[in-house]
C-alpha cells in the first residue's frame, strides 16, 4: 500500500506498471495495476497492461480474454489489434493473427508494423508468397529493420528462391558492420546451404567491424571446422566461450574442439538447437551425404522378420525426420513409434504419416517414464550424441522384450582416449571403441548378437567408419 501511496499519481503509476513489466518483474507490476485500474477509467491502454502482465505471469487465458474485452470495447484500436495479433503469433493462433494484422492494415495501411504482422501470420499459415508480399512493403517503407528484413528472407527462401533469400540478407550488411542479428542469420543461411567460405568471410567482416557476439563465433567456429580448419575453429570456439561461457550450444562446441573437457553426453539444449535448425534440410542433407544407417537398419529388420515372422511393437530413439521409418515402411511390422527431442524434425517425421505415436522428450527422460515392452528398438545416428553409454543402455534393457532386439549405429573411435572408451569429436558427436561397446553392453546385461563394421555417411568424400551392432538381453542366470 505504502508503494501505492507514494506513486499516487495515476499516469506515474501506470508508466511504474509497463517498466515492470518490460523488466520481467511481473509479480511486482499485479498490486500496481490493480491500484491504477481502481483509479483510472478503464481504457485500451490499461487493458494492454493488464494482457501483458497475464502473458508474462505464464496465465495465457487470462491475457486473451483482457485482449477480447479490450477490442469488443475499441474493435478500431490499431495497437490493440497488433498486440493481440502478436500475442496469438507467440501462442500459435496463426489464424486469429493473420486477422487482427489484416484489421490493423486496413486501420492504417502505412503502417509497416501491421504488414510485417501480417506477413509473418501467412508466412505461418503456409502462404510464403502472400508474406513475400507483405514483408516486402514492410520493409520497403524500413529498409533499416533487420527483423523486417530478416523475416522477409524466411519468407522468401520458403516460396523457393533461396538466391534472393540471400541478397535480401546482405543488402542489410554494410562493410562497417550492420545489425548482429542479421550477420549472424547470413552466416547461418551460408552453413544451412554448406557455402562455408563466405560464412566465414562474412564472419570475419562482423569481427573487423566489431559487431560480435558467441553466437558469430559459434557458427564461424562451426563453418571453418566444416572446412577442415580445426586450429582455426579452436581459436574461434575460445572466443565464443569468452563471449557467451553459460551458453550451451556454444560450451558443447568448444568442448568438441577440444578446450573444454567433454562431458558425458551432448546437452539437450544443444541438441535442440542443432537440430531445430536442421530439421527442413536434413534429409536432402543426409542423402547427399551418401547417409547408410536407415538402409542398414532395415537389412536387420528382415533378419528379423525371417526369424520371428513378424515385429511390433516397435520403438525408433532418436527417431529425427522418420528416415528409418521411410526405409521400413513397406514391411509386416508396427505399431511405431518414434521419439526425439527436436519438435521441428517430429514435425518432419509427422508429415511423413509413418509412425503410430511421434513424442518428443529426452529419450533418457522418455525411458524413464516408459512402462512399454517392445520387440524391435532402434536408434539411427543417436548414439553418437552420449559419449557415456552406460545411463542410456541402463534405461533401454527393461524396455526389450524378451527375444527382442536393440538395433543401433555408433561412429568409431580408433584409438584409445586416456582409458576412456569414448571421445567428443569436432563435429560435436562422439565415437566409441569396441572395446568400451562390449563392456558396457555387457555390464547393461545385453549379449551381442552381431556387431559389424558399418560406414554412418561420408564426409568430404571420405567415409566415416562405424558399427552397426544388434543385441539382445542375456538370458537370465539361475
Ligand atoms: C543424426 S539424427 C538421426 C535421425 C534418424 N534416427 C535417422 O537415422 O535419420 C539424430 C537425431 O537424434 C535426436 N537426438 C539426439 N540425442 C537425443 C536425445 N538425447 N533424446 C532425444 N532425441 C535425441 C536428434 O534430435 C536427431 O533428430
Amino acid at each position: 500500500m505504502d508503494m501505492v501511496h507514494a506513486t499516487a499519481d495515476p499516469l506515474a503509476l501506470v508508466r511504474r506498471v509497463g517498466a515492470l513489466i518490460d523488466a520481467g518483474r511481473c509479480g511486482a507490476a499485479g498490486p500496481l495495476l490493480a491500484a491504477a485500474r481502481q483509479l483510472i477509467e478503464p481504457s485500451p491502454e490499461l487493458s494492454l497492461l493488464a494482457a501483458r502482465l497475464a502473458e508474462g505471469l505464464g496465465e495465457h487465458a487470462l491475457a486473451r480474454a483482457e485482449f477480447d474485452a479490450a477490442i469488443e470495447v475499441s474493435p478500431d484500436h490499431g495497437d490493440l489489434r497488433k498486440q493481440r495479433a502478436s500475442f496469438c503469433q507467440r501462442t500459435g493462433d496463426y489464424e486469429r493473427a493473420a486477422r487482427d494484422a489484416a484489421e490493423a492494415v486496413i486501420l492504417d495501411p502505412a503502417d509497416p508494423d501491421a504488414k510485417a504482422m501480417l506477413g509473418s501470420a501467412l508466412l505461418n499459415l503456409g502462404h510464403p508468397a502472400e508474406a513475400r508480399t507483405c514483408l516486402s512493403e514492410a520493409c520497403s517503407a524500413e529498409p533499416r529493420n533487420p527483423a523486417f528484413r530478416e523475416a522477409l528472407a524466411v519468407a522468401t527462401e520458403t516460396d523457393g528462391d533461396p538466391e534472393a533469400a540471400f541478397a535480401i540478407l546482405r543488402a542489410g550488411l554494410s562493410p562497417m558492420g550492420g545489425p548482429l542479428n542479421l550477420r549472424n542469420a547470413a552466416i547461418l543461411f551460408c552453413i544451412r546451404h554448406r557455402d562455408f567460405p563466405t560464412a566465414v568471410s562474412l564472419a570475419e567482416d562482423g569481427r573487423i567491424a566489431g559487431t560480435v557476439d558467441a553466437c558469430l563465433f559459434g557458427l564461424k567456429g562451426h563453418a571453418q571446422s566444416s572446412l577442415g580448419l580445426h586450429a582455426e575453429a579452436a581459436d574461434s570456439y575460445a572466443e565464443a566461450l569468452k563471449l557467451g561461457p553459460d551458453d550451451p550450444y556454444v560450451r558443447h562446441l568448444v568442448a568438441s574442439s577440444g578446450l573444454l573437457p567433454g562431458a558425458k553426453r551432448a546437452p539437450p539444449d544443444y541438441l535442440r538447437a542443432v537440430f531445430d535448425g536442421y530439421a527442413d534440410r536434413f534429409d536432402d542433407h543426409l542423402i547427399g551425404l551418401g547417409y547408410q544407417i536407415p538402409g542398414a537398419i532395415r537389412r536387420v529388420v528382415l533378419e528379423y522378420l525371417d526369424a520371428m515372422g513378424q515385429c511390433g511393437p516397435v520403438l525408433d530413439l532418436g527417431c529425427g525426420t522418420g528416415l528409418i521409418g521411410v526405409a521400413i515402411a513397406d514391411l509386416p511390422i508396427g505399431p511405431l513409434t518414434g521419439v526425439d527431442i527436436s519438435g521441428r524434425m517430429l514435425a518432419e517425421a509427422e508429415a511423413k504419416s509413418l509412425y503410430a505415436t511421434l513424442e518428443e522428450a529426452d529419450v533418457l527422460d522418455w525411458l524413464a517414464e516408459d512402462t512399454g515392452t517392445w520387440n524391435l528398438i532402434l536408434a539411427g545416428d543417436m548414439l553418437c550424441y552420449f559419449g557415456a553409454l552406460d545411463p542410456l543402455l541402463r534405461a533401454i534393457h527393461p524396455r526389450l522384450a524378451p527375444n527382442g532386439w536393440f538395433v543401433f549405429s555408433v561412429e568409431e573411435r580408433l584409438t584409445e582416449a586416456e582409458g576412456q572408451g569414448w571421445a567428443l569429436h569436432r563435429q560435436g558427436r562422439y565415437a566409441h571403441t569396441q572395446a568400451y561397446l562390449e563392456d558396457s553392453l555387457r555390464a547393461a546385461g545385453f549379449t551381442l548378437r552381431d556387431m559389424r563394421r558399418q560406414t554412418i555417411r561420408y564426409e568430404g568424400g571420405a567415409p566415416v567408419p562405424g558399427f552397426l551392432l544388434v543385441v539382445e538381453p542375456a538370458p537370465a542366470v539361475h
